[in-house]
């Protein structure tokens, strides 16, 4: 076998010898291969609330929510109880094979909640399946048979999931090193974001990024071969960039103007990450198409597609589904979940714990050069890392070796905590929404202490 460049970035610390987490980490890195990558040493027995205790039974503050799952928290007992009563009635019967309850009414429940359409005329669709990347792949396979065209626009910096036409859209290239070929008819263009170091307005920004996708049309891809244009309104691993309003009303006009599907990827941004139901709200602007995951299910792995009735209904049948897509129990989870982010007004909830964290970020911004960006929205909040450089030097170079210190740092302190990036180089915050505001201000005391001190190592 050929060797690889290797570009991997530094395993993560061990965890301390002797203990019950290191005996697991060993007896994981026996049996787990490589490639299903490890962020951290750390373990997990139980976890509740914003909290998660590890096989030794130390405790952690957690900021991560299992990358944006957990927002209406850990072992919310709303959502036990119903992965209880269901799993007593119907664990599986398959939507193929016989219709049952729980997947109807998340459907019902997922419509109402996200209408696609701007008129009476065209109503709203859903269907179930179990992962992100799904999700994703199943938007693209609608917008494909809906239009009759191949062609998908999607941006730098976007994750999609590591399936191969979702690994095909996302922009990371270290996650995808070896494993092509990538599916065809894929073209990237600039997230609509400055470069790094750049000042430019947005109106000019907006501007430039739209002329440059309809230049697209001349010189890289036919607007008749476009099926979709797919976006994250909020980059999720991508490191936050929030998608400017004007851009995303540009798309929608030329989406309109071509025929294109246009899709936004909410499987990280939804369920009320941002301050409200959907990312994509504070634009005005719906999509035809949108995948969702993640923070849905309330811990279980489910995910949908929410789309024009128009668009969603002109997929042959059979095309759609699979075996466990909208499994009972996940349902069960989902309608659970929904109902507590309703009744726990967690769109207030992570308006309030983005203020929180941005005050705090902005605040360390003035004291530490290092720290060149705090972006985001709700309590989907990042700081950005670049090294110091000296005379002439890039002012822009990431620093992904500091921010790894900084998540070792605050592990060691009882925060748990994750990168965002594709240079590796920004802290995301991604707590459980429901975290107080004394373990919210805990964990931001040690991030914030954490950064400052390595920042200035
Ligand atoms: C925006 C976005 N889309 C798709 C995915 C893929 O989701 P999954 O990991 O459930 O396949 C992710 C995962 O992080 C994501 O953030």
């Amino acid at each position: 076998m050929p060797a690889t460049a290797s570009t991997n970035p530094a395993p993560p610390t061990p965890p301390a010898p002797g203990t019950r987490s290191a005996d697991l980490v060993a007896r994981r890195q026996k049996v787990v291969c490589s490639g299903v990558g490890m962020l951290s040493p750390l373990t997990a027995a139980r976890a509740k609330g914003a909290v998660i205790t590890d096989v030794d039974g130390r405790e952690f503050i957690d900021f991560a929510s299992g990358i944006g799952v957990m927002g209406v928290g850990h072992s919310d007992p709303a959502v036990v109880e119903a992965v209880r009563k269901q799993v007593g009635e119907l664990q599986h019967a398959c939507i193929h094979v016989a219709t049952y309850e729980p997947y109807v009414a998340l459907c019902e429940k997922l419509v109402g909640l996200f209408p696609h359409h701007e008129d009476a005329g065209d109503g709203t669709k859903a269907m179930l399946i179990s992962t992100g990347a799904e999700a994703v792949e199943n938007a693209i396979k609608i917008a494909r048979q809906a239009t009759g065209r191949a062609g998908v626009i999607c941006y730098t910096g976007a994750f999609h999931g590591r399936t191969l036409l979702a690994g095909s859209l996302t922009s990371k290239t270290r996650l995808k090193e070896g494993c092509g070929p990538y599916a065809p008819e894929i073209y990237r263009l600039p997230f609509p974001k400055a470069m790094p170091g750049e000042s430019i307005d947005e109106a000019a920004l907006v501007k430039r990024e739209l002329t440059r996708l309809e230049r697209a049309f001349d010189d890289t891809v036919s607007a008749s071969q476009v099926a979709a244009i797919i976006i994250e309104v909020v980059q999720g691993e991508g490191g936050f960039n929030v998608a400017p309003k004007a851009y995303l009303q540009g798309l929608r006009n030329i989406c309109d103007r071509h025929g294109i599907v246009l899709i936004f990827d909410e499987v990280q941004s939804g369920f009320c990450r941002t301050g409200t139901w959907a990312g994509y709200e504070y634009s005005g602007v719906k999509p035809d198409l949108s995948p969702w995951a993640k923070a849905m299910g309330g811990g279980l792995p489910i995910a949908c597609v929410i789309g024009k009735a128009s668009v969603m209904d002109r997929v042959n049948p059979g095309t759609l589904g699979g075996t466990y897509g909208g499994n009972p129990v996940a349902c069960a989870a989902a309608l659970a979940a929904i109902k507590r982010m309703e009744e726990l007004d967690l769109n207030a909830k992570a308006k309030h714990i983005g203020e929180t964290i941005r005050t705090r970020f902005t605040d360390l911004q003035k004291k530490v050069t290092q720290v060149t960006d705090v972006r985001g929205m709700g309590a989907m909040m990042a700081i950005e890392l670049c090294e110091v450089v000296g005379e002439g030097g890039d002012p822009t170079k990431p620093a992904p070796a500091i921010v790894k210190a900084v998540i070792d740092d605050c592990r060691s302190k009882g925060l748990l905590i994750i990168a965002a990036g594709v240079a590796g180089n920004c802290i995301r915050v991604l707590t459980p929404l429901v975290i107080t505001d004394e373990q919210l201000n805990r964990g931001l005391d040690i991030l914030c202490t954490s950064i400052e001190q390595h920042a200035n190592a």
